[in-house]
C-alpha cells in the first residue's frame, strides 16, 4: 500500500466518521512563542481546546508537517527516528473521548487496515500524587480485546502528553505500539513498549485524553474533555510496507536513490554508511519543508536549527564520498516526491533551492579551514597521548568557523577522541553574556 493511499484512507475514515479535514499548519507555529517549530497536530487546536477561539466543527481530522528537534540526535541510530514527519491524528473539540477515541484506533488499524492485532500493544498512565490511574483506558483496551499481558503502566514521563510549551492544555496518553518481532528484541526479561536496549516495539500512535490545563504550576480541569491522537505516518507506512526502518519506504526510496547515485554507494550494506545516508535524507527533507515555511538559515533560533541540520547533511554527504556541491539534488527530489501533497514546495521551488546553495557555498569554505585546524589538533594530540580536545578548540570551530558541536563530535569520534563539553559550555556561556551586554549597550546608546 503507498504511503498517499494511507494518508487518505486515515482522513477518509475520519471524515465518513464526521470529522472535518484540516490543512497541515505552518512548521513555524503561529500563536504560540514558547515553542520554536510545530512538533505536533495538536498545536493548531489548542486555541479550541483552551475555548479561546471556535472550531470549525467539533470533529476534526489532519495529516500536520511536524519537525522535533529533540530527536536530530537520534536520527540515523534507529529504524524510527525522524526529526521532519508527518503526524496522522483525529481530534475531539468537547465532543467524544475516551470510548470512542480507543475504539475507532483500533478499528483504524485492525479492520480498515488490517494489521495483525496480536502485534499491538498497548501504554497507559499509571498514575501519580496529582492525577489517578488511568484504570478506564486498561478496561476499555480489554474491551476491544488487547490481552491484559500486552497493556502496560508508565508514568508522566511517557504517558502523559503536553503542553508543547510552558503553558496550557494536556492529558495523561495511551500508546498503542507495534511489537516487530523477537528478531528485534534485546530478549531481556522487561523487553516491551518503551523498551530502551532494543528496537522490537515502535511507537505508532499516540492518544491524548485532554482534559486538564496547565498554568505553571498546577493542572486544571479543561471546561471541557477533548481528544488529542497522533500517529507518525511514516512509521505507519513501514509497517504497512513491511520494510526494515521509515527510510525504507516509498516515501524515502527516491531520496535514497539521489544519494546513493551521488555517492556512488549502496544503501543497506553497511551500517555505518546507512547512518550517513539516513541523516542526509532526514536533514534535507526537514531543511526543504523549514524553508519552504519560511526559516531562513541564522545562528539562533529556529535559523540555527536549519543551520545545524543543513550542516550536518553535508558533513554526512562527505562521509559517504560525495565531495561535490549536492544537497540542491537531493532537495530537489524531496519536492518531486512530496508537491502533490504539499504543493507549496513546488511554488517555493527557486527560493528553497536558491538558500540551500547559498548555504553550501558558505559553509564549504568554512568547512575546509575549520577541518585544516581541528585535524592539526588532533595530530597534536595524538603525539601527546592524549584523548581530548579541548574546549577552547571546540568553541573556536564553533564560533569563527560556524562547526556546529556535533560535528566536532562525530569528527572526534573517528578519531576515538573526546571534547572537553565543560569547557565548551564555559566559552560558550561567557560568549553569551558578552553578546547580551553588548545588547545593553546598543540600548543605552540609542536612549541617548
Ligand atoms: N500530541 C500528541 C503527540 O504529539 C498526540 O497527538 O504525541
Amino acid at each position: 500500500m503507498k504511503s498517499k493511499v494511507i494518508r487518505d484512507r486515515f482522513l477518509k475514515f475520519f471524515k465518513d466518521k464526521n470529522h472535518s479535514i484540516i490543512q497541515s499548519s505552518n512548521l513555524i507555529p503561529v500563536d504560540d512563542p514558547t515553542v520554536l517549530l510545530t512538533t505536533a497536530g495538536v498545536q493548531q487546536i489548542m486555541p479550541f481546546f483552551s475555548g479561546l477561539k471556535e472550531p470549525p466543527s467539533k470533529r476534526l481530522v489532519s495529516c500536520q508537517k511536524c519537525f522535533r528537534t529533540t530527536d536530530i540526535d537520534n536520527v540515523g541510530l534507529t529504524p524510527k527516528h525522524l526529526t521532519f514527519f508527518e503526524m496522522l491524528g483525529n481530534f475531539s473539540v468537547g465532543d467524544y473521548f475516551k470510548k470512542k477515541a480507543i475504539y475507532w484506533a483500533w478499528e483504524f488499524l485492525t479492520e480498515e487496515l488490517k494489521i495483525d492485532s496480536n502485534k499491538l500493544w498497548v501504554t497507559v498512565f499509571e498514575g501519580d500524587e496529582e492525577i489517578s490511574a488511568d484504570d478506564e483506558a486498561i478496561a476499555m483496551w480489554k474491551e476491544v480485546g488487547v490481552s491484559p499481558d500486552k497493556i502496560y503502566k508508565f508514568g508522566k514521563a511517557d504517558n502523559f502528553w503536553g503542553p508543547p510549551g510552558e503553558k496550557g492544555p494536556c492529558g495523561p496518553c495511551s500508546e498503542i505500539h507495534f511489537d516487530r518481532g523477537e528478531q528485534y528484541g534485546c530478549q531481556k526479561d522487561k523487553c516491551g513498549p518503551n523498551c530502551e536496549q532494543c528496537d522490537r516495539f515502535i511507537e505508532v500512535w499516540n492518544l491524548v485524553f485532554t482534559q486538564y490545563n496547565f498554568n505553571g504550576k498546577k493542572y486544571d480541569l479543561l471546561p471541557q474533555k477533548n481528544i488529542d491522537t497522533g500517529m507518525g505516518l511514516e512509521r505507519l507506512i513501514a509497517i504497512m510496507q513491511n520494510v526494515e526502518s521509515v527510510f525504507d519506504t516509498d516515501l524515502y526510496n527516491e531520496i535514497i536513490k539521489e544519494i546513493e547515485r551521488l555517492s556512488n554507494k549502496k544503501f543497506g550494506i553497511s551500517s555505518d554508511l546507512d547512518r550517513s545516508f539516513r541523516i542526509t535524507a532526514d536533514h534535507l527533507k526537514g531543511a526543504t519543508f523549514l524553508i519552504s515555511d519560511g526559516v531562513f538559515p541564522s545562528n539562533e533560533g529556529r535559523g540555527y536549527v536549519l543551520r545545524r541540520i543543513i550542516r550536518r547533511a553535508i558533513t554526512n554527504g562527505k562521509s559517504l564520498g560525495i565531495y561535490d556541491e549536492f544537497i540542491t539534488s537531493v532537495s530537489d527530489v524531496v519536492i518531486n516526491t512530496m508537491k502533490t501533497i504539499y504543493p507549496e514546495l513546488k511554488k517555493n521551488r527557486e527560493y528553497i533551492l536558491d538558500i540551500l546553495e547559498t548555504e553550501e557555498k558558505k559553509f564549504s569554505n568554512t568547512l575546509k579551514q575549520g577541518i585544516g585546524i581541528l585535524e592539526d589538533n588532533i595530530k597534536h594530540l595524538k603525539k601527546e597521548k592524549k584523548s581530548v580536545i579541548p574546549g577552547e578548540v571546540a568553541f573556536k570551530l564553533y564560533d569563527t568557523y560556524g562547526f556546529p558541536i556535533d560535528l566536532t563530535k562525530d569528527i572526534a569520534k573517528k578519531h576515538n577522541l573526546n571534547i572537553d563539553l565543560k569547557a565548551f559550555s564555559t566559552y560558550l556561556e561567557q560568549q553569551k553574556q558578552r553578546a547580551r551586554s553588548v545588547r545593553g549597550f546598543l540600548i543605552e546608546t540609542k536612549k541617548l
